[in-house]
């Protein structure tokens, strides 16, 4: 397939401006030329502009954690999609599960991120997946497609072409457990089978779904190994420059 692998760093709630910046620069100076797959580092919203000075003029992209899908006004505490473009975002996070956990993230607030950050040509990485006592229930397919189609509703086949799903079981997020390679990728097929529900075949062929979840040096190979999984969506092993750097090694 014509799909470009992408390996992004969720950094979560870790890293002020100058650690994140060192970090940057350590990714920089070992994959900011290449091009082979991509690369994207997601630091917090106050580590965002010294990383982007970093990073700025190297093919390392940035992301965003989160955003709110207003455009600006009365909203304390929050971010609009383009404060993130203008430190020169190309992706963000959107639903991760921790927000979907602590902070009230649904279905239908995911989907309002979602049609605004394509709006404003930010790539949305929408992350999706099942929690243990789901997966036990043999609940998986049913979870994936009602949180797919929640997140997805009014997007357009054009600008689906910008998205990137991350599957990530939650079961798997930080505890070291990490999905096998025949489980991630059984679900990876069943959602681009969504995808080519919900636009057309071609498109569902040409968006990137990321697996996260305990993904390491040490496994990175055989789950980029699987035909639907395109990348990772890493935590943990994104704060080492060398964990990270295996990872994308795996993938180039
Ligand atoms: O966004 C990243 C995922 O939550 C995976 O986190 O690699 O620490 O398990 P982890």
């Amino acid at each position: 397939t014509s799909r470009k692998y992408l390996i992004a760093g969720n950094w979560k709630m870790n890293l002020n401006s100058a650690e994140g910046a060192e970090l940057a620069s350590q990714v920089v100076s070992m994959f900011g030329q290449q091009t082979d797959v991509s690369v994207c580092v997601c630091p917090t919203f106050t580590t965002l502009e010294a990383v982007s000075k970093v990073v700025n003029e190297s093919n390392v992209q940035l992301g965003a954690q989160n955003m709110h899908y207003e455009a600006s006004g009365a909203y304390t505490g929050e971010i609009s999609a383009e404060m993130l473009r203008h430190l020169y975002c190309n992706f963000v996070i959107l639903g991760h599960s921790e927000r979907r956990q602590y902070f009230g993230e649904t279905d239908e607030t995911v989907n309002k991120k979602t049609l605004a950050a394509l709006e404003a040509n930010l790539k949305p990485i929408v992350c999706i997946g099942e929690t243990l006592e789901e997966r036990e229930a043999g609940k998986v397919s049913e979870v994936i497609k009602t949180q797919t189609e929640g997140a997805l509703s009014g997007v357009t086949a054009a600008q689906a072409e910008n998205l990137v799903i991350a599957y990530e079981p939650v079961w798997a997020i930080g505890t070291g457990k990490t999905a096998t390679p025949e489980m991630a990728e059984e679900v990876h097929a069943e959602i681009r089978c969504l995808l080519a529900g919900l636009f057309d075949e071609d498109t569902a062929e040409k968006v990137r779904i990321l697996y996260g979840g305990s993904m390491k040096p040490g496994n990175a190979a055989e789950l980029l190994a699987q035909k639907n999984i395109d990348g990772g969506l890493i935590g943990g092993a994104s704060l080492k420059a060398n964990d990270f750097g295996g990872i994308v090694e795996a993938a180039v």
